[in-house]
This record gives C-alpha cells, structure tokens and sequence, in this order.
C-alpha cells in the first residue's frame, strides 16, 4: 500500500508561502463576506441559543490566529491579551457569549485586519521546516482550516437567522444523464484509514492504521428528500420501532415531526411531496431529488432502520470513499490525490444548497460511490474516539477533550464545507441530537452471502 501523494510535498518554499497566503486570503474574504451581509445590530444579536453572535465567531477567529501564528509561532508580542478569555470557546458556553464585553463589529473588524497583517509579516520570516508546527505550513493551515470551520457555523448561524434573504448564489448543477445504482457491494478486507502523511491533516486523523471489514453494502449516494419525505408519509416519525430508546426520548420531547426548517404545504400545492423549507430567508417546494439535510442522528438512524438498513460505521464510511480496489491503497479524494474542484464536489459555499443525487459523477469513488464529499456531512455510527496510536497535536483542546463524549462522527463537509476543511480522512463531531449543521446520511447493510458469492448486490 503507497502513500498518497499530496500538492504541498513538492512545493519549494516560496510557493508553499504563496498557497497559505492565498488559503488565508480566501477564508477571510469569506468571513468578512458572512459578516458584511448584515447591518451591526445583527451582528450582535443571538440568532439561536445554539449559536454564537457572529461579531463573536470574527473575533474568536483573529484570537485563534493571535494565540497561534502571532504569539505562538511567530513568538512576537501580543496583540491583545487582555481579551483572550471573552473568545475561549471553554470558558463561555454559546448562549452566554451575548452578554459578555466583546468587541463590537468595528473593533471586531480592526482587531482580524490587525491580527492577518502580523501574520503575513510572519509568514515571509518564518523557515517552513525543521519544527512539527510549521513542516509543510501546518499551524497556518489548521489556522485556515478554523476560520472556514468558523465560517461554516457563521454559516449555519445565517440559516437560522430570520428574515429576509441576504445571501444568495447560483443553483447547483443538476443529475447527470446517466443514473446511479441505489446501492453498492464493499468486498471484505483490509483496507488504511487514516493518514500520516497529510500535510495539513489534524490531530484526530492520524495515524494511518489498517483496518479489516467484512463485505457490506453502501448506498451509492445520500438519502434525499423525496426518500425521507416517504419515511414521514409512512408514519416513521411516530412508529416507535424504528428509534432508539435514546431517539424516540429526544423526538417526543423535542416534537420531531419533519426535518428543520420543513413546513407542511397548507395549500396542497407546488411540491410533489407536500413539503416546503426556509432555505436562507426564502421558502420553497422541498426539492425531492437533493440529499436531506438538517436531520439529527436519531432521524438518520431511524430512517435506515424503516428503510431495513443502518447507518454505515465511520470505517465503513471511508472505506467506500477511499479504498481502490485496483491498487490496495486508500486516496485523499474519491476520485483521487487531486485537490476538489467544482467538477468534483459540492463545496465551499459556492451553492446555497445540496446537489441533486448524481450532480457529480466525476466524484465518484473507484467503488462508484457518490457525493461522499460536499453537499451533506453524513451521520456515521461510529462515537468520537481517538485512532489507536493517536496523540494530541499541537493542542488537547481540539479533539482530545471531546473523545468518548456524547458525540458521533460525521464525515464528507457540506456545500458549506471549504475545500481546505475537509477530505476523506477528515473527522467531524456533533452531538446526536444537533439539527442546525448541513447534515444529512447515507445507509448501509451488511452483505449477504449471495451478494459476496457473486461479488455485487443484487
Ligand atoms: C470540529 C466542527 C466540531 O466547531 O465545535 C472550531 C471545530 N474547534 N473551533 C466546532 C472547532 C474549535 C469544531 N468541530
Ligand atoms: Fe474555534
């Protein structure tokens, strides 16, 4: 099994400082775009208990900056210590941040300009080698990889901010002509997850370690929302045998009844399904052929479980995306070691929504799985835990603090995942019950042994 090859090993150091002044340069353009959409009022204001104040993400992303490529890596003075504990996201839970001192958005605003200009001047001095934090511009791109993070729960903050639209972007590519299997057979064996070779991968993604599955079967592509809209038409919400006893508690006293931001069509018009959704201040008929988002793990689980399937482990999960059958080793893409372009994914932003199921054929895995990267996080299985021989880097408070909490794996990013945010060695988390992140899932089974005697499904 070869390691993949990845861009930035070959880059000479100035063009390795140019790619992370270029990363930075695009993540702030995004965050001063996701601010600069709204007046100051509503920038300060707490849109969901479940979400910061916005002015609140700028500034904790120019503190994260400061204490890490400023003071850290650059060993230069501080810019502003003093404010360090109004942006420690341990300090503050969320729905406390409103009232706490903080920079309002002119300040915010002067304070990241500040920040990034100490940190372009680092940048050209700072030798790119010789210490872990910086080999390969690491801390610069974890560093990237918080402020689109950040930028993506700004993101989810906008989405549950009401009000009229003040985003707006193209509409994603339709399916392609050909169609797509529903479901797609893994042969068993041993295959490498995770990587220690990813320049700019973090902490929880390493080490590379072989890990052996049993043959199963993935669907070859999201669940949609003509798919779900089918589990709510056939009573799935209120049948208790498809939840969890731990589902079935939060959907009674939650009131779980459709994805969020789904309305009943009163009119009994417009969608074929019935539905419609607020989608960034614009209603909508629900459009049946994209991947549904905005469902919590216990909705994903118990959709799989009416559909007679379960949500896929988080190895099976990259397995189906990484895995060559032709060669034995996994690649950082489905479709490859190449970086995502538009042609591949659904990322970054660049639409205000999923894709319809096979908009992206050239995204495909070797398997022929599809969309694993872009249009939803998907649900996994799988609790946060560390890999075997994980250690924490460069800090405990990224992932150590979170393992074994209450908390399950989603893999892939979302239409609003930046491309430097995610590839199919990437780990995010959430607890089962969060709704508001871009987040759908895809179901799998295991295989039955006529499937594996003849070596697809049937
Ligand atoms: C990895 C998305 C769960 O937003 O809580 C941002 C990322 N960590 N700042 C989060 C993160 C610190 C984290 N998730
Ligand atoms: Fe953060």
């Amino acid at each position: 099994m070869s390691a993949p090859t990845h861009p930035l090993a070959d880059l000479d150091a100035q063009a390795l400082r140019d790619h992370v002044a270029d990363a930075l340069a695009r993540g702030r353009a995004r965050s001063t775009s996701l601010t600069d959409a709204v007046d100051d009022a509503d920038l300060v204001r707490q849109h969901s208990v479940l979400m910061s104040p916005l002015v609140w993400d700028l500034a904790h992303i120019g503190n994260q900056e400061e204490l890490w490529l400023v003071r850290d890596v650059g060993g230069r003075t501080p810019v502003r210590a003093d404010i360090d504990h109004l942006y420690d996201a341990f300090r503050h839970p969320r729905g406390a941040r409103p009232e706490l001192p903080l920079l309002n958005p002119a300040e915010a605003r002067a304070y990241v300009a500040e920040v990034r200009d100490k940190v372009l001047d680092v940048l050209e001095r700072t030798p790119l080698t010789g210490r872990r934090l910086v080999e390969h511009g690491f801390a610069f791109g974890m560093i990237v990889q918080h402020e689109q993070q950040h930028d993506e729960t700004m993101l989810a903050t906008h989405q549950l901010r009401a009000g009229d639209a003040v985003l707006t972007a193209p509409a994603p590519p339709a399916a392609a002509a050909a169609p797509i299997p529903g479901e797609v057979l893994v042969p068993g064996g041993p295959f490498t997850m995770g990587t220690s070779t990813e320049p700019w991968a973090l902490d929880n993604e390493r080490p590379a370690h072989r890990v052996e599955l049993p043959a199963y079967v993935i669907d070859a592509a999201p669940v949609t929302n003509g798919q779900f809209a089918e589990f709510i038409a056939a009573g799935g919400y209120g049948d208790r045998r498809w939840w969890s006893d731990e589902g079935w508690r939060h959907r009674t006293e939650a009131g779980l009844q459709a994805p969020a931001h789904w309305q009943r069509d009163g009119a009994g018009n417009g969608s074929g399904n019935g539905w419609w959704r607020r989608r960034f201040g614009v209603l909508e008929p629900v459009p049946g052929a994209e991947p549904v988002v905005h469902v919590c793990f216990h909705e994903a689980q118990a959709y799989s479980r009416w559909a007679g399937k379960r949500l896929p482990t988080e190895a099976e999960w990259e397995k189906a995306g990484r895995f060559d059958p032709a060669t034995g080793a996994s690649r950082r893409y489905p479709w490859g070691d190449e970086d995502p372009t538009a042609e591949h994914a659904n990322l970054g932003q660049r639409h205000l929504q999923p894709a319809p199921v096979g908009a992206y054929p050239r995204g495909a895995s070797p398997l022929g799985v599809h969309q694993l990267i872009g249009d939803v996080w998907e649900w996994t299985a799988t609790g946060w835990h560390p890999y075997p021989g994980f250690v924490a880097f460069p800090y405990e408070e990224y992932s150590q603090v979170f393992f074994g909490g209450d908390y399950r794996v989603l893999r892939g990013g979302s239409f609003g995942t930046d491309p430097a945010a995610v590839r199919a060695t990437f780990r995010n988390w959430d607890h089962p019950i969060r709704r508001q992140i871009f987040a759908g899932f895809r179901c799998a089974r295991d295989a039955t042994l006529a499937e594996v005697a003849q070596g697809r499904v049937n």
